[in-house]
């Protein structure tokens, strides 16, 4: 029997925004640290955030120097800028990337780091400061999971702390941050999303709650990504797609993701692909390997109208502007053996899978996407 945990305040609509100077007061901050991407403090809902912010009573000290796929220095230069500030609430804004650095940086100020000590499942020594997040995408889920990961350069791959612990203490959802969000990106995070969900739905520990949100999810994802890539203010399509990428978040939080993520780390951690784009890319082979023996892939084809679920998959990559082919984005071949031992390594989604997947199955994942 799985456990469901999630934040203990969750606001889902357009204007929640609004709500965050009331949130920090009641989480009983004073002083808030925004950890934020670069770039962000140019768009409309950092101002509204920090108004907000300001209204509810608190001094800010703004870090917004989160890059795509952050790495441990980088987390390391937030704690850092932090230290001096004494921050008693830590808020994230952005993508996966400023949130998941936002959560392990409320951990460092709370615990000390290295970070390093910390990767795992349940290596935590408890909370940490208090915090509240604000996704821009929709998107990565991290809002309400308990996971972080951490782009690990030298060893090729991308790195987890997973952890009760880490469970944000309130998440705001709201659409219209994610308005501004430029299609490639708004691609990519809907694609991790449906990720995230279908790898949630077709776990072996899935229960009535992640199927119930991993099914509703993939059909707004389904209906909507293509409408929000086309039209960045359709409203509608944005308020649809942060439904569908948050129940992803509480799917695959209680469950873990599989397969698709374990091929989709290394794609970063030795090519710098976006996380969104290497899952999107595994998503139709990773499915084809499954589906002899994976009885919940027949829900998830009617949603698509049909059989050939792989093939529908990749119409909705193409739908939004995301290659098919992993040479279309400069991935030799040569690396497909290492890629596959890297992947293969990943004992944490690999036993998530619905099917035993080797090594050597691995690999002709890889070379099909290839
Ligand atoms: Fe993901």
């Amino acid at each position: 029997v799985i456990a469901h945990r999630a934040p203990a305040t969750v606001r889902l609509g357009g204007g929640a925004v609004a709500r965050a100077g009331d949130a920090v007061r009641e989480l009983g901050g004073r002083r808030a640290l925004l950890v934020t991407s670069l770039g962000m403090p140019q768009r409309p809902g950092f101002q509204r955030l920090l108004d907000s912010l300001a209204g509810g009573g608190a001094t800010v000290e703004v870090w917004a120097e989160t890059p795509a796929e952050p790495e441990a220095s980088d987390l390391a230069a937030a704690v850092a800028h932090a230290s001096g500030f004494r921050p008693d609430v830590v808020v994230g804004l952005g993508g996966g990337s400023a949130l998941d650095l936002a959560k392990l940086t409320a951990i460092l100020l709370a615990h000390g780091g290295p970070v390093d000590r910390y990767y795992g499942t349940g290596r935590l020594p408890g909370r940490g400061r208090p915090t509240l997040l604000l996704p821009t995408t929709a998107g990565s889920g991290s809002e309400v999971s308990h996971d972080a990961v951490l782009t690990d350069r030298a060893a090729g791959t991308k790195r987890a702390v997973k952890d009760p612990h880490l469970v944000p203490s309130c998440a705001l959802v709201d659409p219209e941050l994610t308005w501004t969000c430029p299609p490639p990106l708004t691609a990519a995070s809907g694609l991790d999303a449906f990720c995230h969900a279908i790898e949630a739905f077709t776990n072996p520990r899935a229960d009535a709650l992640t199927d119930f949100y991993a099914l509703e999810s993939m059909r707004l994802i389904r209906d909507h990504l293509p409408r929000a890539f086309a039209a960045g203010d359709d409203a509608p399509a944005r308020a649809a797609m942060a439904r569908g990428a948050l129940l992803a978040g509480l799917a695959f939080a209680a469950v873990g993701t599989a397969a698709i993520h374990a091929c989709g780390y290394p794609l970063s951690g030795l090519w710098g692909l976006p996380h969104g784009v290497a899952n999107a890319l595994m998503l139709p082979e990773v499915v084809a390997f499954n589906a002899a023996s994976c009885g919940k892939y027949r829900p998830v084809a009617s949603l698509f109208g049909g059989e050939d679920l792989p093939g529908a998959l990749r119409g909705l990559l193409r739908s939004v502007g995301l290659p098919t082919r992993l040479r279309a984005l400069g991935v030799s071949c040569d690396s497909i053996p290492r890629l596959a031992e890297i992947a293969s390594r990943d004992e944490r989604h690999l036993s998530a899978n619905p099917r035993p997947v080797s090594r050597g199955d691995l690999e002709g994942i890889f070379e099909r996407s290839w």
